[in-house]
């Protein structure tokens, strides 16, 4: 089950009264976007300390070094000292950038997050990367460190936007795909307004915290986490700039894990009949939208310069059987493509 520094909770007024109970914080930041601070904060306000409110513009593209220096001004403007707490109450924006803001302030003030899209509660909590995108690269500049405390409550869940939601829901299959059988035969029998978000959230933290525990600074296992992240983070970035047509992560890691399932059909011993109720399942909760072929080239080269590549071998995360992945498999830029097309040709059948 998760570690005592994340709590699964729908209690949330219990479990900051507890936190606070034995602590003597002199000052107390909330940081949150427009969204949260609409959506979330009336469910929190009333439950910690007297706070200052450092609100943000939302979005990936405010996550960088000004809004940081927004932030640390924020602080520095109300004389935090080095026994104050930051709470980041919001999505994955809000957790890597307000930890980061915490984790650095004067050399590192106690911080909590309270994880308020399905992202960020199954994936982002956990693992301890915080940092910010700079110079378009993303998660560029960053440290290691765990908040004090993490905080998931699914009642934030009720206002996220249902495309947020099944976004968000990626991360979860790929929990299973990777690493549980039994539960992909739970949930990929049910649709996505019939899950049980509490027993997903619980088991997508359990299953990353195990990984990480292993392999805190990313040697090994933790690439077990990357599965469609290869093929799907270069069709997030080449969607990037395309307006209505953009995708979000999730809905890109879910094109990612059918090619990277079709390429563990390749090479790594994953069954066609496994292939295809993956194919069936992501299909039925994301359907699947055509890729733009003239983009493809532009996939490749990105896949062969990411930073996790050793010289010119491709090294992907595949699955051997659902419910088991495997790392380090080679593959070439010939499969890549391949496994691109593969996608594509699916919805003319
Ligand atoms: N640290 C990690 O290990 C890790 C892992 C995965 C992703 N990330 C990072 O997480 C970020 C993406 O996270 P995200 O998808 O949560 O994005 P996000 O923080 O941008 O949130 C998505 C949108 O939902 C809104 N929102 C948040 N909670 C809401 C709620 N309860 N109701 C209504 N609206 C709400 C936000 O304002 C935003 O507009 C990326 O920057 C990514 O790099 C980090
Ligand atoms: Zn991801």
């Amino acid at each position: 089950m998760a570690s005592k520094n994340v709590q699964i909770t729908d209690d949330l007024s219990s479990v900051l009264d507890r936190f606070f109970f034995d602590r003597n914080y002199t000052q107390v930041a909330v940081l949150v976007d427009e969204n949260t601070e609409q959506a979330c904060l009336p469910l929190v306000k009333d439950l910690i300390p007297e706070h200052w409110l450092i609100s943000i513009v939302s979005g990936e593209s405010n996550k960088n070094l000004s809004t940081c220096e927004s932030i640390w001004g924020a602080l520095t403007e109300g004389s935090f000292d080095r026994h104050s707490l930051m709470i980041n109450l919001g999505g994955g924006v809000i957790g890597d950038m307000g930890g980061f803001c915490a984790a650095t302030f004067k050399r590192g003030i106690d911080f909590i997050n309270i994880p308020t899209t399905l992202l960020s509660q199954v994936d982002a909590s956990v693992g301890g990367k915080l940092g910010i995108d700079f110079q378009g690269f993303k998660n560029h500049i960053g440290v290691f460190k765990d908040p004090e405390l993490v905080i998931i409550d699914p009642v934030f869940l009720k206002s996220l936007p249902n495309k947020e939601l099944r976004s968000g829901f990626a991360e979860a299959i790929k929990h299973c795909l990777i690493a549980d059988r039994k539960r992909w035969d739970e949930i990929s029998q049910k649709n996505l307004d019939t899950q049980n978000w509490v027993d997903i959230i619980g088991h997508s933290v359990a299953v990353k915290e195990d990984i990480v525990a292993g392999d805190p600074f990313e040697k090994g296992q933790r690439k077990l986490l990357n599965f469609g992240h290869t093929i799907g983070h270069a069709i997030e970035s080449t969607y990037l700039d395309r307006g209505e047509e953009r995708l979000l992560h999730g809905e890109a890691i879910a094109i990612g894990m059918i090619c990277e399932s079709y390429l563990s059909k390749k090479k790594s011993g994953l069954q066609e009949t496994e292939l295809n109720e993956i194919v069936s399942y992501i299909n039925r909760i994301f359907g699947l939208p055509q890729l733009d072929k003239e983009a493809f080239e532009e996939m490749v080269e990105l896949i062969s310069q990411d930073k996790k590549n050793q010289g010119k071998v491709i090294n992907c995360t595949l699955l051997k059987t659902i419910g088991e992945g495997v790392v380090n498999i080679p593959i070439s830029t010939g499969d890549v493509i391949d496994a691109l097309f593969y996608y594509n040709q699916l919805s003319d059948k």
